[in-house]
């Protein structure tokens, strides 16, 4: 499988893929441990499919039906969004929430608003979709990795300072796969630094840190509602804040920059912005899906605490941490890290095909982004080589060390947040069918 986000995309549409009749879920039988790999023509462990992704019902299909019928579907008519913006920051215990087209969008719109731009540099994690380091690149901004935590997948606060220059204005961690980030560690050095924290949240609706919920804790925080995330309306994304200066500087950015609220001007335009709204019909979709965002969460935090307990002991199988301070994970993804050694060096890919051979759907996860084409063309681009003295640019590539990184992307394997909405018997089924590979190893050399 290769590693990009559109794999991650198609992995959790093909987890689905089995959808049940109305959205139900699996009822896995537990499997017997050892018997024939299915991959070698025994049974799977794990029959009947997993939760198709997005749900919906009729209540939702109604909403749209009458946002349509209203014929008024760009938010400056109408209510919707902002009904929406006001319900989405009251569940995030956020004064402020900001609707744009999509997560990266979010995140453009939050560098915009805190003029991060031409010749800065900003921190960031190298585990994580493209989308992270795009936007830092779209502003014409140095990507600056620090290195992963592989513990906890999450950027590692350790790593951090060494890495900060003259140049340095942000932070931005990401709570990947939907677990969150030191953002303790994380916030103090902001603070020593004086530099401003983006929070990429956009695989972290409602995961918390102490109680509080993540992308409430920096100064900005972003959001993705794409097709496959937990809460959805195909393509749609958010920035959340406390700061309403900053909010209404967002605001305003966002549509044409136009004033809004404290940014006031003698003319129409007192910004430079551009058009990022997100249209009533999707901000319909979002209050239907949000009704069903807490309690599907508490259930994957639950189904993920019983996998964890069913994986720790399998040999070669290391689940992901939480650190202490995370009071609630969102659970986008399940990741786990796969030590080949303890399976007769088994290489990943071939115990991937002999999981969803037992009907247990897993990726790969990302790869060492940093080193593909990609970050390497930006760099070389026009835009950059005026941006930014060779010298700094040389160095870039020679002070590229992330030996943990590079490590995880070859070891970390991960479920679909679809899969933690099953039964228990659905998460026995998962531990079993790895514990079968496990026993049956010296067959798959
Ligand atoms: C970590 C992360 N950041 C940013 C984005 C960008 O969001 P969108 O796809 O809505 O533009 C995504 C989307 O998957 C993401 O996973």
């Amino acid at each position: 499988m290769k590693n990009s986000e559109v794999t991650r995309r198609r992995f959790l549409a093909a987890s689905g893929a089995a959808v049940l009749a109305g959205g139900a879920v699996a009822q896995g039988a537990v499997a017997k441990k050892a018997g024939k790999l299915a991959l070698l023509g025994g049974e799977p462990v794990h029959k009947g499919g997993w939760l198709g992704w997005p749900v919906w019902d009729p209540n939702d299909e109604q909403s749209v039906l009458d946002v349509l019928r209203s014929g008024v579907w760009c938010r400056l008519a109408g209510n919707t969004v902002s009904t929406f913006e006001k319900k989405y920051a009251e569940l995030l215990g956020v004064k402020r929430c900001l609707c744009t087209v999509n997560g990266t969008n979010a995140l453009l719109t939050a560098l915009n608003t805190l003029d991060i731009g031409v010749g800065d540099e900003v921190i960031t994690s190298p585990y994580t979709f493209i989308a992270t380091y795009n936007v830092i690149l779209d502003s014409c901004a140095l990507p600056v990795f620090a290195d992963t935590d592989p513990e906890t997948f999450q950027l590692d606060p350790d790593t951090i300072e060494s890495r900060i220059t003259e140049n340095t204005r942000a932070i931005l961690p990401v709570h990947i796969l939907g677990l969150p980030a030191d953002m303790d560690r994380i916030n103090a050095i902001a603070k020593k630094h004086n530099l401003v924290v983006i929070e990429d949240a956009c695989q972290a609706w409602l995961a918390e840190w102490g109680g509080k919920k993540v992308g409430t804790l920096g100064d900005l925080g972003c959001f993705s509602f794409q097709n496959s995330k937990h809460l959805t309306c195909g393509e749609g994304g958010a920035v959340v804040s406390n700061n309403e200066k900053l909010m209404d500087r967002a605001y305003s950015i966002h549509n044409c920059g136009r004033p809004h609220g404290t940014l006031t001007g003698e003319t129409e335009y007192p910004i430079t912005g551009t058009n990022r709204r997100l249209t009533e019909i999707q901000a319909a979709i979002l209050l239907g899906q949000m009704k069903r965002l807490v309690a599907d969460t508490k259930r994957r935090n639950e189904n993920a605490r019983y996998l964890t307990s069913k994986l720790q002991g399998i040999p070669g199988i290391v689940p992901h941490k939480l650190y202490p301070k995370v009071t609630q994970a969102a659970y986008h993804l399940y990741p786990l890290r796969y030590k080949k050694e303890e399976f007769n060096n088994v290489p990943r890919e071939k115990f991937l095909k002999a999981l969803a051979a037992e009907g247990v759907p897993a990726a790969d996860g990302y790869g060492p982004q940093y080193r593909w084409e990609g970050l390497k063309s930006s760099l070389a681009s026009k835009n950059f080589t005026r941006a930014f003295p060779a010298e700094r640019l040389k160095r870039y590539w020679d002070e590229l060390n992330l030996p943990k990184n590079d490590q995880l992307c070859q070891e970390a394997v991960w479920f679909g947040q679809n899969m933690l909405l099953g039964e228990k018997s659905d998460m026995d089924d998962i531990a079993n069918a790895i514990v079968k590979i496990h026993e049956n190893r010296d067959k798959l050399g």
